[in-house]
C-alpha cells in the first residue's frame, strides 16, 4: 500500500465529525469532510471534545492543531475527492444513498483508493454490489461517540482483499483505536450481535413479568456489567470452567428467549408512541434533566475508563 495521506470523510454528521477528529490525530493526515449540507464542522468537533479538554486529556491548542488539518467541502469535484487515499463514508443509513455516493466516488477517485463504510447494520457486500473494484471496499464500524469508544470493527465483504482489511486495521491502530477483524459479513457484525442478544433477553424478562425495566438494568449494572471491561464472556467462561459453563447452558438455554422477531412488548410500546428519550417515555419515563444527566454521566464514565481521569 502506498503512503496514506489524504482522508476523505463523507457525511459530516454526528459520526463523521468525530471520526474526522480521530483521523486528524495523526499529523501526516489531511482530513476533508464532504457533506451535501454546507456547515462548519469544526464547531461540532470543539463541542464534542470539550470534556476531554476540561479533564486535561488534550489541550485546546492540540484540538485547534488537529482542526487545522480538517477541511470541509460540499463539492464532490473538489481536489480532495480526486486525491483521497481513503474514503470513510458516514452519510444517512440508506442503502441507495450510500450506493449512489460510492458510484460517484468511483468515477472520481483513483482505482487504489480504499472505500470504507461506517454503516451500523448494512452489509458492505450489498452496499458495494455494483462497484467496479470491490476488493478495496470494506466495512469500518465506529461506535458512538467515535472520539471516545476505542472499538472499530473492520468487516470484510464477500470481496474485500486481505490487504485492504489489514491496511485499515493498521491505520486505525495508528490513530489510537482498537480495530478488530470481522471475517464474515454478517448482520450486527461482532459486537452488536452480542449486544442485541442481551437486549432481546432483557426485554423478554420484562415481558414475562420476571422483573421490571429498572430492575433488569440494575441487575446488569451491579453484577456482570461492572466486570465486563475486565472480564469478557469467553475469558469468564474459561475462568469458571467450560464444564461448568456447559452445565449452566444445559439448564438455562432452553428457557431463554430465542425469538427471531422483535418482541411484542417492544412493538406495543413503539406503536403507542413510547419511543424512549425522544418521546419522554420508553421502558421507563425520562425527563429532559434525567436524559441530560445520563449523557453527561456516560461521557464522564467513558473518559474515566479510557483515560483514567
Ligand atoms: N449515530 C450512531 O450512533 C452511529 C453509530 C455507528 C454507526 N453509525 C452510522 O454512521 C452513519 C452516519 O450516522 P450519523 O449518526 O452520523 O448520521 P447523521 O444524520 O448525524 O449525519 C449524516 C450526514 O450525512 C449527510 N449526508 C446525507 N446524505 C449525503 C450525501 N448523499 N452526500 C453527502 N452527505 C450526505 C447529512 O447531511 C448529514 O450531515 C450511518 O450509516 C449510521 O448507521 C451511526
Amino acid at each position: 500500500m502506498d503512503k496514506i495521506k489524504n482522508i476523505l470523510i463523507c457525511g459530516a454528521g454526528l459520526m463523521g465529525k468525530n471520526i474526522a477528529y480521530v483521523m486528524a490525530g495523526k499529523p501526516e493526515y489531511i482530513v476533508t469532510l464532504y457533506d451535501s449540507k454546507d456547515q462548519d464542522p469544526r464547531e461540532g468537533i470543539r463541542k464534542s471534545t470539550r470534556e476531554l479538554v476540561e479533564k486535561g486529556i488534550i489541550t485546546s491548542d492540540e484540538v485547534e492543531d488537529r482542526l487545522k488539518r480538517v477541511h470541509f467541502t460540499t463539492d464532490l469535484d473538489h481536489q480532495a475527492v480526486k486525491n483521497a487515499d481513503i474514503v470513510i463514508e458516514a452519510v444517512f443509513e440508506d442503502i441507495e444513498v450510500k450506493r449512489e455516493l460510492f458510484k460517484n466516488l468511483e468515477e472520481r477517485c483513483s482505482a487504489k483508493t480504499i472505500f470504507c463504510t461506517n454503516s451500523s447494520v448494512m452489509s458492505p457486500s450489498d452496499i458495494s454490489r455494483n462497484l467496479k473494484y470491490r476488493g478495496r471496499f470494506v466495512g469500518t464500524h465506529f461506535w458512538n461517540p467515535a472520539h471516545l469508544i476505542p472499538l472499530v470493527e473492520i468487516i470484510k465483504s464477500d470481496a474485500t482483499t486481505d490487504d485492504v482489511a489489514q491496511t485499515m486495521m493498521d491505520i486505525f491502530q495508528s490513530v489510537g483505536k482498537k480495530p478488530v477483524l470481522c471475517k464474515k459479513d454478517v448482520p450486527g457484525f461482532i459486537a452488536n450481535r452480542m449486544q442485541h442478544a442481551l437486549w432481546r433477553e432483557a426485554i423478554y424478562i420484562v415481558e414475562e413479568g420476571i422483573a421490571d425495566a429498572k430492575t433488569v438494568d440494575d441487575a446488569v449494572k451491579y453484577s456482570f456489567g461492572l466486570r465486563l471491561p475486565q472480564l469478557a464472556p469467553l475469558e469468564n467462561a474459561d475462568m469458571v470452567g467450560l464444564d461448568l459453563t456447559y452445565n449452566i447452558h444445559k439448564t438455562v438455554l432452553n428457557d431463554l428467549c430465542d425469538s427471531h422477531e422483535p418482541s411484542p412488548l417492544l412493538a406495543k410500546l413503539k406503536d403507542e408512541g413510547k419511543l424512549g428519550f425522544k418521546s419522554g417515555e420508553g421502558f421507563q419515563k425520562w425527563s429532559k434533566d434525567e436524559q441530560e444527566k445520563l449523557y453527561s454521566d456516560l461521557n464522564k464514565y467513558l473518559i474515566k475508563m479510557i483515560y483514567d481521569k
